[in-house]
């Protein structure tokens, strides 16, 4: 190998290693929070779907305040659906199933839906990175 071919085949090389970094910095990186709505979009009998992080959460109002579940099955992490008829959670993967509240009541998960924490800022909802 000669001197071009060498400078050439370095820079080939160096620019993979430097994709390679970025793409795996930006999967590793998660938002500490998200705003999703104006408090008054959020329906009062019902709910919304919002992704956060590259996982879909549920927000629905629970009385004066609002619950925001992670639809992350706690099994395989596998995206359960909420089926609003029957007021339950469904994993289709292994046919887990959530109650209303997220509590396990069949199938292999091992823990109830996760709750995140949000915040009430000037009318907006924000959810926080964290789980309460
Ligand atoms: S991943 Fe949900 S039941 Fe297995």
């Amino acid at each position: 190998m000669n001197r071009k071919e060498f400078l050439k085949n370095t820079a080939v090389i160096s620019s993979a290693l430097a994709v390679g970094v970025t793409a795996s910095a930006c999967s590793l990186f998660e938002e500490a929070e998200m705003n999703l709505c104006a408090e008054h979009e959020l329906p009062v009998e019902g709910f919304k779907t919002f992704i956060f992080n590259r996982k879909k959460i549920l927000v629905r109002r629970a009385g004066d305040k609002l619950e925001i579940i992670s639809l992350v099955c706690t099994h395989k992490r596998c995206t359960v659906a909420f089926q609003a008829d029957e007021r339950i959670f469904v994993c289709p993967c292994h046919e887990g199933t959530y109650d209303y509240e997220g509590r396990v009541v069949d199938g292999p998960p091992p823990s109830p839906l996760r709750r995140y924490a949000y915040e009430l800022r000037d009318g907006r909802v924000w959810v926080l990175n964290q789980f309460v």
